[in-house]
């Protein structure tokens, strides 16, 4: 079974100690750190914006690993690669020209991805998936940690999987919600190259032993 690269998602750190937390994923052998950005409006929830990230760059040895859950996340994208995001992430369902926001992604330096709601097929994105460095399926309706796994998010790792095959690409499958080390090794099985976990690694008492538990 292959590795999974792991991106804590710093959603269900606790804000007060953010060195502590950030040092935690530091120290730990997770790749990534996973920020999520939400604007009250593509999701029922305000998370946080360009100060954090760029306290969270200066502090982290690991690479930003940003999710845009914004409406028309393209205002942004400049502020983003200046802020430090080294993966920026769009929603597809918040993305008109999904094609060009890739394309200006890439322009100012930065690996592109896309988001799935849990409604939306995978086989939308068959003519765009050769342009995305990651595919993020969302394994729980976006805007908050800690929520319950949606079963069949198997499946549409398993269509992601078949689609990046047929089309010879690259990109990276990563699984966002409700992943802990109970379904971790059916997400591997079932292709995804990258597991996002929020409350099941922040709240573990041993973070490292929690990455661990996921590979
Ligand atoms: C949800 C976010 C996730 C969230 C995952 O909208 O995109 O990254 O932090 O948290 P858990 O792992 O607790 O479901
Ligand atoms: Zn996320």
């Amino acid at each position: 079974m292959n590795t999974p690269l792991i991106s804590p998602s710093l959603l269900s750190a606790d804000f007060g100690n953010l060195n502590n937390e950030i040092e935690k994923v530091n120290k730990s052998s997770a790749e990534y750190i996973h920020l999520d950005i939400m604007d009250g409006v593509f999701v029922p929830n305000i998370s946080f914006g360009f100060p954090i990230i760029q306290s969270v760059k200066a502090k982290s040895t690991k690479p930003l690993d940003v999710h845009l859950m914004i409406e028309q996340p393209e205002r942004y994208f400049a502020q983003f690669q200046s802020a430090g995001a080294d993966i920026l992430t769009v929603q597809y369902e918040a993305s008109t020209h999904l094609h060009r926001s890739l394309q200006s992604i890439h322009n100012l330096g930065m690996q592109a991805g896309v988001a799935l709601n849990p409604h939306t097929p995978v086989s939308l994105l068959e003519h765009v998936i050769a342009e995305m460095d990651l595919l993020l399926i969302m394994s729980v309706n976006p805007g908050f940690g800690g929520q319950s796994f949606i079963e069949e998010s198997y499946a549409k790792i398993e269509q992601a999987f078949e689609l990046k095959q047929k089309k010879s690409a690259k990109t990276i499958i990563s699984v966002d919600g409700g992943v802990t080390n109970k379904n971790a090794s059916k997400l591997i099985k079932s292709g995804a190259d990258m597991l996002v976990s929020g409350s099941y690694l922040f709240k573990a008492n041993d973070f490292d032993q929690a990455v661990a538990s996921l590979r």
